[in-house]
């Protein structure tokens, strides 16, 4: 059997050329970094949650008409995508102040934000993912005007389409990232969420106890990080009742 060309390895990924032009597999890893890899571990059946729950939302954007780049589930840990040119940003969406931000401008933690707000890193890990406004967007020309717009349309969209699908199993979306992808068709660019969306890039809360159910679990020691994966798997009716999402999963 021929070996598969890698294309790229990131952090918790492994981009495979894929079987037709134009298009990549993506293989969800079980590592799981925090603080720009200065924190690290390997954890049991997080690439195997990540890959369900990331076609589950991928999944629900494509059906709603917001375009991602995500094509169809190949096995546990695999999935085909269109190949696109990662637009190196970070776009981040805030509901609820968390995080950085509650640090950078001394805001309480779970204070509603007035309305979303969004933020953009330039992607780079040597500089360990800087914030950066839409002036040096342009300026260094990572993205036109057009882009931009188009970038914040879908990052709104996403959030309405998220919020509302993570409040209806009694969680909240306190905010998110996404990445943003150039799918090319002839002449034509189309911009796609890319990547992944799953609690490896989200804050999630259960509404009524504050429980972190995402990637916070790992970056503050709050206990079992699968756990909290499983829960949200089996809230959105991904998962079986028990397990953690190694094992078999239900059809329905
Ligand atoms: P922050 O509050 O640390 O800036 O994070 C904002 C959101 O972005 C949060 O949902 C976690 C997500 N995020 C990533 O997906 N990757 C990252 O490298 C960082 C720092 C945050
Ligand atoms: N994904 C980033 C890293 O490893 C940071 C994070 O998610 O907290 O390093």
């Amino acid at each position: 059997m021929a070996r598969r060309t890698k294309i790229y390895e990131g952090k918790a990924k492994i981009l495979y050329e894929g079987p037709e032009p134009g298009t990549i597999v993506q293989y969800f890893k079980d590592d799981a970094t925090a603080f720009n890899a200065e924190k690290k571990d390997v954890i049991d059946g997080k690439g195997v949650l990540n890959n369900r729950l990331s076609e589950f939302f991928m999944t629900g954007l494509n059906n709603i008409g917001v375009p991602t780049h995500f094509l169809r589930r190949l096995n546990m840990r695999e999935q085909l995508c269109r190949s696109c040119e990662i637009i190196p940003l970070e776009v981040i969406v805030r509901n609820y102040a968390a995080g950085s931000l509650s640090k950078r401008l001394g805001i309480e933690e779970g204070t509603p934000l007035p309305r979303p707000i969004v933020e953009y890193c330039y992607k780079d890990d040597k500089l360990g993912d800087p914030l950066v406004t839409e002036e040096h967007i342009a300026a260094f020309g990572w993205a036109s005007q057009q882009d931009m717009d188009d970038i914040v349309s879908l990052a709104l969209r996403v959030n309405d389409f998220m919020s509302g699908v993570m409040m209806a199993v009694g969680i909240r979306l306190v905010d998110f990232k996404i990445e943003i992808g150039r799918v090319y068709e002839g002449d034509f660019q189309r911009l796609v969420v890319a990547d992944e969306i799953s609690p490896d890039s989200c804050r999630l809360w259960d509404i009524k106890t504050g429980q972190k159910l995402d990637k916070d679990v790992f970056r503050r020691d709050l206990g079992s990080l699968t756990d909290a994966y499983a829960e949200v798997a089996r809230r959105l009716g991904i998962m079986p009742e028990s397990g953690n999402g190694t094992g078999p999963v239900a059809v329905n």
